[in-house]
């Protein structure tokens, strides 16, 4: 097992190792004990691992299912888990398990950071995504009416427990997905990971490398300030990409297809070269993700105004300089539009 320690707002542990989704309650109840627990799950994984992991309590934790997708990342979600708490006498000092992928993930996060005015949680990732990037960090929230993450919180977890064998059960469409955070990670700041994905690599060692990329950003910038805002690279397209096909594209997906973009744009702007973009495309491709999509340019630039990174009339775009390394951009919707064009 390894463990990436996290010091920020609250210090917690990233345990990495196969099996431990079978060891969550041993684990859990060695660093609180006397707690109550209630595992929030879609129906998905519950239906694969909550058995599972409610087995490795002694005594059997109170759990919660919500229909997966992301049209169920709702405020009506985290409502339906704060009603069973109370229902429950959850107090203060009792504990959320997120075990699921990210959007498991945001939800529970979300709703312990606002119930009895927060209590803790732990993050069970059971996808790749979750387990590279949303478990981490303490980003929380849920969708409304249509705009991505509108509403949330920054709430980090007490731990976090990733399985990667929990991974094998996953679509390949979604772990694909998460394999384009990981060449996210690569071409923000280490070339080398994006080198090392082209042999073959061990999942374990990639999340340990992933989060503790990810642990230094937020260490520095944990409220999404400034240099945080790097690990948005492919974001900003990507979240319009994910509003103006209506979600057919996973998040995986839509994050690939905007790294690409934001690599194109780096080049028209004169940062980047050829060669890093395809260095780029051909990653992402070799995990048989898409790099490129037709949707309208004027729809994506509409769904960008609303991008909550806006602020002052203008947008924060995260551009390559090379493969592996990238710079915080400022624009105005207008020269946005401009790039964009033929992008
Ligand atoms: N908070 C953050 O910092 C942050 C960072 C990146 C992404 N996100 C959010 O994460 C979400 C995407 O996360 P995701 O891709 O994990 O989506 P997800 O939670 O919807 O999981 C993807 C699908 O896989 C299923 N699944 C999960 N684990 C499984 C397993 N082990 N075996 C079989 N099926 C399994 C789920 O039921 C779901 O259908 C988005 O909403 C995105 O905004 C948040
Ligand atoms: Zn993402």
């Amino acid at each position: 097992m390894k463990t990436v320690r996290v010091s920020c707002s609250r210090n917690y542990d990233i345990l990495i190792g196969n099996g431990l989704i079978d060891r969550v309650g041993e684990i859990v109840l060695e660093r609180f004990p006397q707690k109550r627990f209630c595992i929030v799950s879609d129906s998905n994984v519950a239906a694969l691992y909550l058995d599972r992991t409610a087995a490795s309590f002694p005594q059997t934790p109170e759990s919660v299912v919500f229909q997966p997708g992301e049209a169920n990342k709702t405020i009506d979600t985290v409502r339906f888990i704060l009603e069973l708490l109370a229902e429950k006498h959850f107090t203060r000092s009792d504990m959320l398990i997120a075990l699921g992928g990210g959007i498991t993930g945001d939800i529970t996060g979300f709703a312990a950071s606002v119930y009895l005015r927060g209590i803790e949680f732990i993050q069970v990732p059971t996808t790749l995504l979750a387990a590279v990037d949303s478990s981490v960090g303490g980003k929380t929230g849920v969708n409304l009416g249509g705009l991505k993450n509108q509403v949330g919180s920054f709430w980090q977890p007490s731990l976090v427990i990733s399985d990667p064998e929990a991974f094998s059960s996953l679509p390949a469409r979604e772990f694909s997905s998460g394999m384009a955070e990981v060449v996210k990670y690569a071409a923000i700041c280490d070339p080398e990971l994006g080198d090392k994905l082209l042999h073959e690599y061990d999942v374990s060692d990639i999340v340990c490398r992933c989060v503790s990329i990810k642990r230094d950003i937020v260490a520095s910038d944990e409220r999404d300030a400034g240099v945080r805002q790097i690990l948005n690279l492919g974001h900003t397209f990507g979240h319009a990409i994910e509003k103006v096909s209506g979600n057919s594209y996973t998040h995986g997906e839509a994050v690939a297809i905007g790294t690409v973009m934001a690599f194109r744009a780096g080049e028209k702007l004169g940062f980047c070269k050829s060669g890093d973009t395809s260095k780029a495309v051909s990653l992402l491709e070799r995990f048989g993700l898409p790099t490129s999509c037709g949707l309208d340019r004027r729809l994506m630039l509409d769904a960008m105004q609303n991008d909550k990174k806006r602020s002052g009339g203008e947008i924060t775009l995260v551009i390559p300089e090379k493969f592996g390394r990238c710079k915080l951009y400022r624009t105005t919707i207008d020269a946005l539009g401009e790039i964009m064009s033929g992008l």
